[in-house]
């Protein structure tokens, strides 16, 4: 089961740019209709979409781990947060090509202009720390701050949600699915730490009896 835990979350992982290949073939060589009535838009919306789904994912990896004991899961949380990072990097570069039209000018005003923007470019930042710092180089270099670096994913998933929160008309419904998942694995953080907490202190306390 385990050796094919790996190769399973790679195939997962590459079934949304494979299906992302078949509608641009299907816009730019065939009916024209791949990427819906407006393409560019189109393309924007799968790739924020399934930024969001990879990076909720990576998020939830050590929970799952945890709960359903499962560490071999762990060997892979990197590998997820990276593909996380390279979908919301191209959602990004999207946006710089064909909304920005690649001018350094227009990308700034509209992440100084637009609250969304701003929020989403914060999370991308965020996002890119901590994939540049992933490799095993980093955290040896870094020791106990690497930990505390990655904890700034706390603030990435948040701003990201609230990215799709504040651009949203209408239609709330996968917003509450998305932040109900964010919350739950939060939750599960939480209540972990506040374990490991409580056993610190009574084995302190035990200690200190013991003097
Ligand atoms: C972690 C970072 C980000 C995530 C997870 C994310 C995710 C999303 C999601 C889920 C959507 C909505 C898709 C839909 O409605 O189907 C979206 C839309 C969009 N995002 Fe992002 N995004 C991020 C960062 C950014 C950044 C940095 C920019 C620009 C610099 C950006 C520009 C846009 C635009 C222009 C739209 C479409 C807005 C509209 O329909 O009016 N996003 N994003």
């Amino acid at each position: 089961m385990a050796r094919y835990l790996k190769p399973a979350i790679v195939f997962a992982l590459l079934m949304p740019w494979c299906w992302l290949a078949y509608r641009v073939y299907l816009e730019t060589l065939q009916t024209g209709a791949g990427l819906g009535a407006d393409p560019v838009e189109g393309l924007i919306h799968y790739l924020g979409e399934w930024s969001l789904i990879v990076l909720l994912s990576a998020f939830s990896v050590t929970p799952l781990s945890r709960q359903f004991k499962w560490p071999m899961l762990i060997r892979s949380r990197r590998l997820i947060g990276v593909v996380a990072f390279v979908f919301v990097a191209v959602h990004t570069l999207v946006f710089a090509i064909f909304y920005a039209e690649l001018k350094w000018s227009i990308f700034l005003r509209e992440v100084v202009e637009r609250p969304y923007i701003t929020l989403g470019m914060a999370s991308v930042v965020i996002l890119m720390l901590l994939t540049l710092t992933s490799t095993r180089g980093w955290q040896r270099r870094l020791g106990r701050r690497w930990k505390q670096l990655h904890r700034w994913v706390y603030l990435a998933v948040p701003l990201a949600l609230l990215h799709l929160l504040w651009l949203r008309k209408d239609g709330y419904t996968d917003v509450f699915i998305y932040s109900l998942w964010a919350a739950v694995m939060a939750a599960e953080r939480i209540h972990h730490w506040r374990g490991g907490r409580r056993e610190k202190q009574s084995r302190l306390a035990k200690a200190s009896v013991s003097i």
